[in-house]
């Protein structure tokens, strides 16, 4: 590793991007469905209930999977869960793309929720914990780079394989070939040094550390540092950590997860088309705006984020971002409730409205979301702790992507997006009052009691 990897910096890198492969599956996965349900819906002739369990078994799934992940990574470790995992991913995606029934499709997305929920927490866990302080929030964040290229990858894809027949299996088997790259990848991972020192296992640590810092003196400083912050951690059971003095942590991982859900991303990651459609544009520039417009821009403005998360810190822009969402779902709203079933120049405003969205999204609540849970929980409880928020993250992602076309029909297009709007002035409040800055410190440090901070 040493001589093939360069610099241990250089080094860190890599291992970020080799774990952040799991973002991309998510990216993908999550993005491809949208392209691959119609055509399996034409195909199969399926109701509005089945169609529906198929998009619920995987959001279930990854519920499942959030939680197991979170004990397995505390238990047995936060490298091998990565390697696992996407051999279960694997599988399920191949699995999906051979399917012969619909009952076997079921079963199949349901192994891919599974792995998609385990991802979701052991990626960003297993990249805080090797990470130095002063470059955590952009290593965390190639994790969410990796799911927006997801997404912007499936969106392509699915533009590729078109609507003929069967297109929907090449989607799947291409989710498969994605999680192979990462299980092979995978390998070149190592153990967390604070995995291994809560273990006792002193001398791995120290080798493991040996790969990722220079100097032999700061890799001592190092095991220093992560052993007394070990011993300093009072919380040993989860019941306690929920109940105790850890209860604002997991408030603010939970908050978090809500807003970066109801501020209503997913509903317009997933209806992008529809809602250029229905703001006037003609069918086919709706579909290349949401790829185009929405994806790249998702992507770019991701990459801002990793450049400014340790400049500026998580609470600025956390600020910032939500308040540009505020005002961009407010115009949306205002602009569909002013020119209701008009087609006209508004189409502008509507798409110039929702890119702001996505910028505000992407360089605040999109990549601060993972990257916070990754860091506010103490490091012998991170993995099952940072399981509830995340299995909540699914759940709310679940709610939000049933109710989005009821609510367009009940509500109004609208009320609906004045409705996200509301979440988002009240997400900007929760960040003002109840998220800690996390910019610069040690995951040990954050653990420190601190009266000029918000609790963790
Ligand atoms: C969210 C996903 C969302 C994606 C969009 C992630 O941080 O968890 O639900 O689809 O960002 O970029």
């Amino acid at each position: 590793m040493r001589s093939v990897l360069g610099s241990p910096g250089l080094r860190r890198h890599v291992l970020a991007a080799i774990a952040s492969t799991g973002g991309l599956l998510f990216g993908f996965d999550t993005g491809i469905i949208s392209g691959a349900l119609p055509l399996i819906q034409r195909e199969w002739h399926l109701d509005t209930f089945a169609s529906g369990l198929l998009v619920a078994v995987l959001l279930g799934g990854a519920v499942i999977g959030a939680l197991v992940a979170g004990q397995v990574c505390d238990r047995l470790g936060r490298r091998e869960i990565i390697t696992a995992t996407s051999a279960t991913f694997a599988l399920g995606a191949f699995g999906s793309g051979l399917a012969p029934s619909i009952d076997w499709l079921i079963v199949n997305r349901a192994v891919v929720g599974l792995a998609l929920g385990a991802i979701s927490v052991s990626v960003p866990l297993h990249i805080a914990e090797i990470a130095p302080a002063k470059s955590r929030g952009a290593l965390v964040s190639c994790n969410q780079l990796a799911i927006t290229i997801g997404i912007l990858l499936a969106y392509i894809i699915a533009a590729m394989l078109g609507n003929h027949h069967e297109a929907w299996r090449h989607m799947f088997m291409a989710g498969s070939a994605l999680a192979v790259l990462l299980g092979i990848t995978s390998v070149a991972l190592l153990e967390s040094p604070r995995w291994l020192l809560w273990q006792d296992d002193e001398q791995e640590a120290r080798r493991v550390l040996g790969e990722l810092i220079a100097r032999p003196q700061d890799v001592d400083r190092e095991i220093d540092r992560i052993k007394r912050g070990l011993a300093a951690e009072s919380e040993s059971s989860l019941g306690r950590l929920i109940l105790g003095r850890g209860r604002p942590a997991m408030v603010t991982g939970m908050g978090l997860y809500f807003f970066q859900q109801f501020v209503g991303i997913n509903a317009i990651l997933y209806f992008a088309p529809s809602i250029f459609a229905k703001a006037g544009f003609d069918s086919q520039t709706a579909a290349l705006l949401a790829t185009v417009a929405i994806g790249i821009l998702n992507v770019l403005m991701t990459v801002l984020a990793m450049r400014l998360l340790d400049r500026v810190g998580r609470r600025p822009l956390l600020s910032i971002g939500f308040a540009g969402m505020a005002l961009s779902l407010l115009a949306v709203g205002l602009t569909f409730a002013a020119f209701e079933g008009e087609s006209g120049p508004q189409r502008w405003l509507v798409l110039l409205a929702l890119m702001t969205f996505i910028a505000c999204f992407a360089v605040s609540i999109g990549p601060i979301g993972w990257l916070m849970i990754s860091e506010i929980y103490p490091t012998t409880l991170r993995g099952r702790a940072m399981s509830i928020p995340s299995a909540a993250h699914w759940l709310f992602n679940a709610a939000i992507s049933f109710s989005f076309l009821p609510l367009l029909l009940h509500l109004g297009d609208g009320p609906t997006f004045g409705l996200f709007a509301l979440f988002a002035v009240t997400g900007w409040f929760f960040c003002r009052f109840l998220v800690p800055e996390t910019k610069g410190l040690t995951l040990e440090e954050i653990q420190e009691p601190h009266p000029e901070r918000p609790p963790t």
